[in-house]
């Protein structure tokens, strides 16, 4: 925000605001050598100016509304901050900021593992080792050599080899060697279905539910009308202080000014088990595999909402997409008059089973859900995510790695990644009352962990059908955490305060 508290579009980093639907990316996570050579990397980022001529991408429209040929992303872990800042601004920063705010980003995504869930097979010991860890020993237990995330989106896989390039020539030397090294890498590139290129893994169609967010220009029915799209999205606006840190105005918490116009993310890179995923989905002799994948998610495999459509696929709803409303507007007790298809509330969960990945991530109007007396509002990400991996091929060796890879964004971790994944993906009675014999489980497309404690509940996954709930049993876990870091993504004039090392003062 600026002093008028408008949205300070080119303060903010692109990738916050906006979905940007470039095919081939590459995430890169880089290790500080030599704190003076880092600092200049980070300031050439800033400008544009280094050797490369790579600049961050901000949130500004893109002129005549032209891709660029590439989009650069930062953030940073903690551990990268104080290397860059030092340890004195980090505590200064801190004891001026909510314990909301900073207080799980200092701790990072290590110590919160067994808070979120990231255990047995999912814990820490094991991060990092499937993919691209590109030093010859391991990563060090507390991860705290892994101090900058950058992303690189391209138009082609051969942008992404001379960008990448390019990004490399700005890193400073230094006598000992590169001032930043880079130690992990994925790249994601596209998986597509009938010409549709935003697929994931497990078959689903994925990028339609997106927060419609306060004060954006591309949310502003004017500019929806110029772009051609349809004006009729009645989802509740959600602040923009929930994505874009504000430190005027945010009723409920307050940051430093380093933080101005940032945000945090948790980065995570999620292998998915798609063998154990089709032996689930194809488990109950009563239940068609695309019906079991349609109830897990609350999406028909193509994107068609199960509350607007519950038997089957709808093709009339047109092109799936996050601008056509008809896959993204519903809600699920009192559906407004702009919903298409079944406008009938779901209150009982008949439609969309309260389990179901969507309706746990996003309860929208459903208010007997555990801390959503204020429409899911509060409680809303940004997805910046992306498939990486070939396709699964039944008859494939085993060990072949693919998944989810990507940035979960929000202002304040504890009220959105965090509070999703803990209170809503990974509890059963989040919701009352609950009806199904499981009370809910847990988030049946992720599955329980090995160590779970609840097993009678959460290894069932249960839907109702035709009025009686259908108990499929044998539910394992289908998603492993194979890394994990929570970054803070700063703002541009933030970045250039990291970039000096100093911070800017707190009554600013
Ligand atoms: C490999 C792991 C995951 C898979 C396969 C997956 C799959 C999906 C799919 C297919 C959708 C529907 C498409 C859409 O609405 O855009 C979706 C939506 C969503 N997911 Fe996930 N997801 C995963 C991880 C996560 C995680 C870790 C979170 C948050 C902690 C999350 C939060 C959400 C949210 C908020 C929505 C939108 C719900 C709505 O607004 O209706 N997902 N996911």
């Amino acid at each position: 925000m600026d002093n008028n508290n408008q949205i300070a579009m080119d303060d903010i980093q692109g990738l916050i605001l906006r979905g940007y639907n470039f095919p081939n990316i590459r995430y890169i996570i880089l290790s500080i050598k030599d704190v003076d050579g880092a600092r200049k990397f980070c300031a050439d980022l800033a400008s544009g100016e280094g050797v490369g001529g790579l600049q961050i991408t901000n949130a500004m429209p893109w002129e005549n509304k032209v891709k660029p040929e590439y989009c650069l992303n930062i953030g940073f872990t903690y551990s990268g901050l104080e290397q860059l800042i030092g340890t004195d601004n980090c505590n200064t920063v801190y004891n001026n900021s909510s314990m909301e705010v900073f207080n799980s980003f200092s701790v990072g995504a290590v110590t919160d593992a067994p808070y979120i869930g990231d255990t047995c097979e999912s814990s820490p010991e094991n991060w990092w080792k499937n993919g691209g860890w590109i030093p010859k020993g391991e990563p060090s237990a507390d991860n705290s050599e892994l101090h900058i995330q950058i992303t690189l989106y391209t138009l082609t896989p051969e942008n992404r080899e001379l960008y990448y390039e390019k990004l490399l020539k700005m890193i400073p030397e230094t006598k000992s060697g590169s001032s930043v090294v880079p130690v992990y890498f994925q790249d994601s590139d596209p998986i597509i279905v009938d010409g549709d290129p935003e697929y994931i893994h497990f078959g689903y169609r994925d990028s339609l539910s997106q927060p419609r967010i306060e004060g954006v220009i591309w949310d502003d029915p004017m500019v929806k009308r110029l772009m051609g799209v349809s004006t009729v999205d009645d989802r509740p606006l959600v602040p923009a202080d929930r994505f874009v840190i504000s430190c005027q105005s945010a009723p409920d918490y307050y940051a430093h000014p380093l933080l101005a116009n940032g945000s945090f993310a948790a980065f995570r890179l999620l292998y998915q088990d798609e063998a154990k995923f089709n032996a689930f989905i194809n488990s109950d002799p009563e239940t068609s595999p695309e019906l079991m994948a349609a109830k897990m998610c609350g999406r028909w495999r193509d994107g068609t909402p199960l509350v607007v459509s519950p038997d089957k696929e709808d093709k009339s709803l047109g092109k799936p997409g996050s601008r056509n409303f008809s896959f993204t507007n519903f809600d699920y007790l009192t559906p407004s008059p702009n919903q298409p298809g079944d406008q009938s509330s779901d209150n009982l969960g008949l439609k969309c089973p309260y389990a179901a990945h969507i309706r746990r991530s996003n309860p929208r109007d459903d208010y007997y859900v555990t801390d959503n007396n204020n429409n899911a509002q509060t409680h809303r990400i940004v997805r910046r995510a992306s498939p990486y991996g070939p396709v699964y091929d039944p008859t494939e060796k085993e060990g072949i790695q693919r998944g989810l890879v990507g940035l979960f964004i929000g202002a304040v971790l504890d009220f959105q990644f965090r509070f999703i994944t803990k209170t809503w993906l990974e509890l059963g009675g989040f919701r009352n009352p609950d009806a199904s014999p499981n009370q809910s489980g847990i988030d049946p497309l992720f599955g329980p962990q090995a160590d779970d404690v609840n097993p009678a509940h959460d290894t069932v996954f249960a839907y109702n059908k035709e009025g009686t709930y259908r108990q499929i049993p044998s539910m394992t876990r289908f998603i492993r955490t194979d890394g994990s870091m929570y970054l803070f993504l700063p703002g541009m004039q933030g970045l250039k305060y990291i970039s000096q090392g100093i911070i800017p003062p707190t009554s600013n």
